[in-house]
């Protein structure tokens, strides 16, 4: 008789993971507080300002400014750290498409390279490969939750005369050599989109300790005023890109909780990392004693399918799926690989643009084996389960090693 659940067999658990987002009465106090005062928008009220200087204090930023998005927080950050337009910013090809999205809103060219198999997160090398006379920037994501290597990137940054923006979106109080990443480069953008660790549904923060950096990016977030000008007087390029204070007040309450659910999801993450090193056929991240705090955002590994009777990802996914587990393939695509990259519609209505790029000459081996056939992602909420909950995750994979012939039936 079949052992896997996939064949017919006993599953090992059956009861869902916690379910995101955790909330309570602060949430509801702090939206009450704020819909009864009136002042829903940050223009008169103090909610997101106050919000602004915890979050940037927290990571030792000088400045702190809360944008509607992540997304538009990376588009602004890039602007006010003054890279050109039409110039090349180098960034991961393994990470959501929003750290390129931003690149090309401003007008600027994404250049993706590879990451590191054992990190997930951007190989400098890479970027130094990648370097022209027209670079820039560079963009490297903090993907998972993971500090990528500061010390490599700063130092070729420096070298180079490049920015740097970091693409902190998933990276709340990760820290490298005990300093909290987002201020480390010229700025960092993090996401309080529902999906995160720290959310108010939609939302995001740049922080940075630069003046100029700082002083751009919020004009530019808000209509391009200046702080000293009237109302209607409009000094730079900007739009409205301001959160509210609805979504301030709870992130407020998130933050408030943050360091106690942070606690849970680390010794989860530390916990699985020990056990699933032991079952072959499952590559964990490195570990990195430069890493002093790691986020938590997501847990990644690798699955390497000669260790299960050849099975591909997928099958290996379901037969952990139906043990109880659900899990994730992540990323289906390199960035460059993506329909809107290969054809270049970044005009209107997904009409093409003329620009001097080939994206169907990219190959980023790693970024490509990740996608296509070893990362397994487990999200965020999962790590906030009990101690029995991971061995449960632990047990539903040695299962599936132990019986790896039945995957192929
Ligand atoms: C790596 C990365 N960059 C940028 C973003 C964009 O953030 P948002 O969804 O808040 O616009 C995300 C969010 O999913 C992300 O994971």
């Amino acid at each position: 008789m079949a052992s896997l659940a996939v064949r017919g067999g006993r599953p090992i658990r059956t009861e869902p993971f916690p379910v995101w987002p955790v909330w309570g009465d602060e949430e509801i106090d702090n939206l009450t507080q704020v819909i009864k005062g009136g002042q829903w928008g940050r223009l008169k009220g103090t909610v997101t300002s106050d919000f602004e200087r915890r979050f940037a204090d927290l990571h030792q930023a000088k400045h702190g400014i809360c944008i509607n998005s992540g997304t538009t927080a990376l588009q602004i950050a890039l602007i006010a750290a003054d890279v050109a337009t039409g110039s090349e910013v180098i960034c991961p090809a393994y990470t959501f498409i929003a750290t390129a999205s931003a690149i090309v809103d401003i007008g600027c060219v994404p250049i993706f390279v590879d990451v590191q198999p054992d990190t997930f997160n951007i190989d400098p090398r890479q970027i130094e490969a990648a370097i022209t006379e027209r670079t820039t920037a560079i963009m490297p994501v903090h993907f998972a939750g993971r500090p990528f290597d500061l010390d490599a990137v700063m130092e070729i940054a420096t070298k180079r005369r490049l920015k740097v923006v970091e693409d902190a979106a998933q990276a709340w109080g990760a820290a490298w050599r005990d300093r909290p990443v987002g201020a480390i480069g010229d700025a960092g953008c993090f996401s309080f989109q529902s999906s995160k660790n720290i959310t108010c549904g939609e939302g995001g923060i740049i922080l940075t300790n630069d003046d100029q950096v700082a002083k751009f990016a919020k004009a530019h977030h808000n209509c391009g005023r200046s702080e000293v000008g009237q109302w209607y007087e409009h000094y730079y390029y900007g739009g409205n890109y301001r959160m509210t204070e609805l979504q301030a007040a709870v992130l407020h309450a998130q933050l408030n909780r943050y360091e106690e659910l942070h606690r849970i999801r680390l010794e989860n993450l530390d916990y699985l990392n020990q056990e699933l090193a032991q079952i072959p056929g499952i590559t964990i991240c490195s570990p990195d004693d430069r890493i002093t705090n790691h986020a938590c955002h997501l847990f990644v590994f690798r699955y390497i399918k000669s260790h299960f009777a050849d099975a591909p990802r997928a099958t290996f996914l379901d037969a952990l799926r139906k043990e109880g587990i659900p899990a994730s393939p992540g990323y289906s695509l390199p960035l460059y690989q993506q329909p809107v990259f290969r054809e270049k519609s970044f005009g209107p209505r997904g009409r093409k643009v003329d620009l001097d790029i080939d994206y169907s000459k990219f190959h980023c081996p790693v970024t490509e084996k990740l996608c296509f056939e070893e990362a397994i992602w487990f999200t965020q909420n999962m790590l906030l389960g009990t101690k029995e909950d991971m061995d449960q995750i632990i047990a539903a994979i040695e299962k599936i090693s132990k019986h790896a012939d039945e995957l192929s039936d």
